[in-house]
């Protein structure tokens, strides 16, 4: 796909730049616990500035369907970009109308706003044309540097970019070119990770993955659910054997496509899900009847290093154990650190996202190391579903 960037713009003194962000960060009361999604658009609204745009940004916060919700403003999203960035930002406390029209006007070359929550209307999740007018008439350019909400058919997301020349932000364009080099045009052997809980979330991603990677690493309770379908038994391990079928068919896709299926080979079992817990090693198919699995054991964390080895390039998403209850995190870890360390020597493109999996990696202390981590849950899937982002198709020429 082609799409325009920043490259393709000039100067902008005197126009207004209407930039999507996502800036759907944790927080704690009015306090951003995490910085990294605002970490991540700070260069597009620099470039903007120095361009001298008048830059006007527009994002969501939560689910506020429609309402007005006062614990879903933006105001103290503004104050954290402020600092961040080291630069005023106004905040108008609506983003259509009057409210957001006088706090645009007020604005000089270079100078940054932020317009209120723009779910606060029921037209932006509806995708309202007459909603959408009113945001396009606040800008004469729209940049979108939300990948995270591409996945949403939203005024500000999709609407937006039909009504205005529309253009990728740095962000979205680093996602949509390490997506591209993992999927797209990869170089092979491709090797994609994937864990979590369960399968029944995942088989849109497995069903395309297979098609598309030469190997498949499953770990996570949801390879419980591809050793119980193989005849194994789990004993009280998280599993949906309901599913036995699904994974058989996932595996018979994969047989036929050419991928190979990696399953762990020895487990990591206790009797309580807590930190902790006394824990043994056994091999897969000798999981006491009283015991579950809560992560693989070494000799799958070797088999899965030596995955790692022979590839050229890597997709994680999902960790392979328990990862946020000690000891049940070691083997994402020791999987995690040494995928970082073929990124950091140039042997790996690594291409890493989804919630659980950000989390994972900066508890590895490694999340810098991959080639490209995405801030993005849903829409990094999707995407790797081999699903079609409709604020990602808005932006093609
Ligand atoms: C996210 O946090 O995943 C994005 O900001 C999208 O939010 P949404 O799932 O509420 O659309
Ligand atoms: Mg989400």
């Amino acid at each position: 796909m082609t799409f325009k960037t920043l490259d393709d713009l000039g100067n902008l003194s005197g126009r207004r730049a209407l930039v999507r962000v996502d800036l759907n960060v944790p927080m704690d009361g009015s306090r951003v616990t995490d910085t990294t999604r605002i970490d991540r658009v700070l260069p597009t609204i620099r470039e903007l500035a120095d361009k001298g745009a008048r830059v006007v940004l527009l994002a969501h916060f939560g689910r506020p369907k429609g309402a007005v919700v006062p614990q879903m403003s933006l105001a103290p999203v503004a104050a954290a970009l402020s600092d961040r960035l080291g630069r005023p930002v106004a905040f108008a406390a609506d983003c259509i109308g009057a409210a957001a029209a006088s706090v645009i006007d007020g604005l000089k070359d270079g100078d940054v706003a932020l317009l209120e929550n723009t779910r606060f209307h029921a037209g932006e999740e509806k995708n309202d044309g007459a909603f959408a007018d009113a945001l396009a008439a606040l800008g004469d350019i729209y940049v979108n540097d939300a990948f995270s909400a591409a996945h949403r058919a939203h005024a500000s997301t999709e609407g937006l970019a039909r009504r205005l020349p529309a253009y990728a932000g740095r962000t979205m364009q680093a996602e949509l070119e390490a997506l591209a080099s993992a999927l797209t045009t990869p170089v092979r052997p491709v090797l994609a990770v994937v864990g979590g809980a369960k399968v029944s979330s995942k088989i849109d991603l497995l069903e395309n993955l297979v098609k598309k990677v030469d190997l498949l690493v499953i770990g996570g309770g949801m390879a419980n659910t591809f050793l119980a379908a193989k005849g194994v038994s789990v004993g009280k391990s998280l599993c949906e054997h309901d599913l036995a079928d699904t994974a058989r068919r996932i595996m018979d896709a994969a047989a036929a496509a050419g991928c190979e299926i990696v399953l762990p080979v020895d487990a990591v079992v206790a009797r309580e899900f807590k930190a902790g817990a006394a824990s043994e090693t056994v091999a897969v198919d000798a999981v006491p009847e009283d015991a579950m699995i809560l992560d693989v054991g070494p000799a799958s964390v070797a088999n899965v290093a030596a995955k790692i080895d022979a590839a050229a390039t890597l997709v994680w998403n999902g960790p392979l154990g328990a990862f946020e209850i000690e000891p049940f995190d070691i083997a994402t870890v020791a999987a995690a650190r040494h995928a970082a360390g073929r990124s950091s020597n140039g042997s790996l493109t690594s291409v890493a996202g989804g919630g659980d999996t950000v989390a994972a990696l900066n508890h590895a202390g490694v999340a810098d190391d991959f080639t490209y981590v995405s801030t993005a849950g849903g829409a990094f899937l999707e995407w790797l579903e081999g699903k079609v982002l409709p604020g990602v198709v808005a932006l093609e020429n």
